[in-house]
């Protein structure tokens, strides 16, 4: 099975060609993102390999169906950039739906404790022989109060983590589970209330700029942000402005809404034309991570090896757990209500 992967990187090819040769997968990478003028390398390949910032609209889904391309493999949770419409009852869309949750959790713990010990601060000025502490007095978790926006499974475990540093937990879930040792407000006293405020919950329509001018206007004075999720979720101008109006205290990204140009390269030598991430990374209260919370030993296993099986369950049955729900629209046929797909 010969299967093309597309924004190929360093750190995952090594698991993926491990994987591959154990199960008969050949994967041909492609330092490219798959967009509608790179998707004639999957030319000649079973199927294609795709991350986070991979163009999945509707062209690029029915130029590889043209070319006989019959699954998408994704290998990340989020699969916001895909068509699902126009891949529905045409391309199998597969993802991995967990890797390791911990690693994303505990990289928003680690942005958090960053952030408020100004742990990047002193780590400069001791590498230059500065032993001054003026500036880097920080703040106890202990006691604060964090809002968590989706309770899935990364907010859960994010969760889990704050209750150990003896944190007031609230959250907000448009579907709630149980709530262990945390209680379930409305998004309005989730914002009202929170000393920090952490979103975990997938960028749909309803969670597009979910963080606006409107929200930040609702926040506590002071409040930090934490977004390990996706950009879009936050407006990143009204951010800007509500750090201006001295609302916002701090932020936390590991996610940008404009990343697909920018995130996993380098532009060390470069002028970077976005000046809204210019402007946000000038910021003395902004930390910016380019899309790494995931970035773990245990995390790029799980993913080779849980793509290359979800691979191999399309091809030998044409049924795979991890296919995603293409939101056909179908009410007739649709059994999503009951199986989650339509399919
Ligand atoms: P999950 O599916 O286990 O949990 C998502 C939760 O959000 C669910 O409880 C769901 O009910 C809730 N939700 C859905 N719509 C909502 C809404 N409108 N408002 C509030 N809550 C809503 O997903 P998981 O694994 O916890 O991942 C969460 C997100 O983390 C993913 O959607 C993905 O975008 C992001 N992610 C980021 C990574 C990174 O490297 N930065 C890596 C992996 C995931």
């Amino acid at each position: 099975m010969k299967i093309a992967f597309f924004d190929a990187k360093d750190y995952d090819k090594p698991y993926f060609l491990e994987e591959g040769a154990a199960h008969g997968v050949e994967y041909k990478f492609f330092e490219t993102r798959l967009t509608a003028d790179t998707v004639s390398l999957a030319r000649g390949s079973d199927g294609v390999c795709a991350f986070v910032n991979d163009d999945l609209g509707a062209p690029v889904i029915e130029a590889l169906y043209e070319m006989g391309i019959r699954v998408i493999a994704m290998r990340c949770a989020g699969y916001n950039n895909v068509a699902l419409e126009a891949a529905f009852n045409r391309i199998h869309v597969v993802r991995v739906p967990a890797y390791s949750p911990y690693a994303v959790a505990e990289h928003t713990m680690a942005l958090l404790l960053t952030s408020v010990r100004r742990t990047h601060k002193a780590y400069n000025r001791t590498r230059d022989f500065n032993f001054s502490l003026n500036g880097l007095a920080g703040f106890d978790l202990h006691g604060k109060t964090v809002g968590v926006v989706g309770t899935g499974k990364i907010g859960r475990i994010f969760i889990d983590i704050c209750k150990g540093f003896g944190m007031n937990v609230l959250a907000y879930d448009k579907f709630p589970g149980m709530a262990d040792g945390f209680t379930y407000v409305s998004l309005g006293e989730l914002f009202a209330q929170s000393d920090i405020i952490s979103l975990h919950c997938p960028l749909g329509e309803d969670t597009y700029h979910l963080i606006d001018e409107a929200a930040i206007a609702k926040m506590k004075k002071g409040v930090i942000l934490l977004n390990t999720s996706r950009g879009a979720l936050i407006d990143a101008e009204a951010l800007i402005g509500g750090i201006k109006a001295r609302i916002v205290g701090a932020a936390c990204l590991d996610v940008y809404e404009e990343e697909s140009d920018l995130f996993f390269r380098d532009f060390s030598g470069h002028i970077v034309e976005d000046d809204v991430l210019a402007r946000l990374i000038s910021m003395p209260n902004i930390i910016v991570t380019s899309h790494q919370a995931f970035l773990t030993q245990e995390a790029l296993r799980s993913i080779a090896a849980t793509t290359t099986k979800n691979l191999l369950e399309i091809a030998e049955s044409g049924m795979c757990e991890n296919e995603l729900c293409y939101r056909c629209g179908n009410l007739e046929t649709c059994k999503k209500s009951r199986r989650e797909r339509c399919f």
